[in-house]
């Protein structure tokens, strides 16, 4: 028998950063357009004399390297428990050994992907409760939460003839099936309409220079 124990339940704690820097995070479906989004940011941060660490989920330690070869080249099944732990422990030593440092600091942290991923894709994608996913990140990571996470909205069918064009092998995630990726896309806009003081949500359609306006406008109104 299960024993789930007397106490009632505490949901994690969850703060925005607080520190001297600033933590924006880049969310969105595979092909949507993170990467140049997350790059233009960061020249123009440089550009206006910020100091920038550019920094990604999974994979932006040695560590995470390591857990990135398994989640994304893992040939053959894995549970998606399991699956949901290992995106997890990379996040806890990342967070730990290098965004938090980063923005004690005063640094601007840009951030390719973060738990908004995990429950996308672990909870709506492999059909894992959201609560419990989101619950994990935030374990994982002492409750940190982004001052702003901009998601770039596609179309699932749109991203795969962007992918298709780029003509780069496809890693376990990104080789799951349409309906996979159409609850992905769902979880991500439940997510920013749950809180959307933190979300800034773009229609990855616009021309970049365009959504890179946007971006900035969101990062200056939320620095002050
Ligand atoms: P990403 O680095 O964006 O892929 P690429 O280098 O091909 O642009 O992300 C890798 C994959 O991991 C992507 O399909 C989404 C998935 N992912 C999760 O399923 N859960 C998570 O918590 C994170 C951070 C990523």
């Amino acid at each position: 028998m299960t024993d789930h124990g007397t106490r009632p339940l505490r949901a994690p704690r969850a703060a925005a950063v607080g520190g001297p820097g600033f933590f924006v995070t880049f969310e969105g479906g595979d092909g949507a357009g993170k990467t140049t989004q997350a790059t233009l940011l960061e020249q123009w941060i440089g550009e206006s004399g910020g100091s920038v660490v550019r920094t990604r989920e999974p994979g932006g330690t040695d560590v995470g390297l390591r857990i990135r070869d398994i989640v994304l080249h893992h040939r053959g099944h894995i549970d998606p428990r399991a699956e949901a732990l290992l995106y997890a422990a990379d996040r806890a030593h990342h967070i730990d050994t290098v965004v938090r440092p980063a923005i004690a600091r005063g640094d601007v942290v840009i951030q390719d992907r973060y738990l908004d991923s995990s429950v996308a894709y672990q909870g709506a994608g492999r059909v894992l409760d959201a609560n419990d996913i989101r619950a994990l990140s935030l374990w994982a990571t002492d409750g940190l939460l982004p001052d702003l996470t901009v998601l770039l909205d596609l179309d699932p069918a749109a991203a795969r003839r962007r992918l298709d064009a780029d003509d780069k092998p496809f890693d376990r995630l990104e080789a799951e099936r349409g309906e996979f990726h159409a609850r992905v896309r769902a979880g991500f806009l439940d997510l920013a309409a749950a809180e959307p003081e933190r979300f800034l949500v773009l229609d990855a359609t616009q021309p970049p220079e365009l959504l890179a306006r946007r971006v900035r406008d969101a990062v200056a109104e939320r620095r002050g």
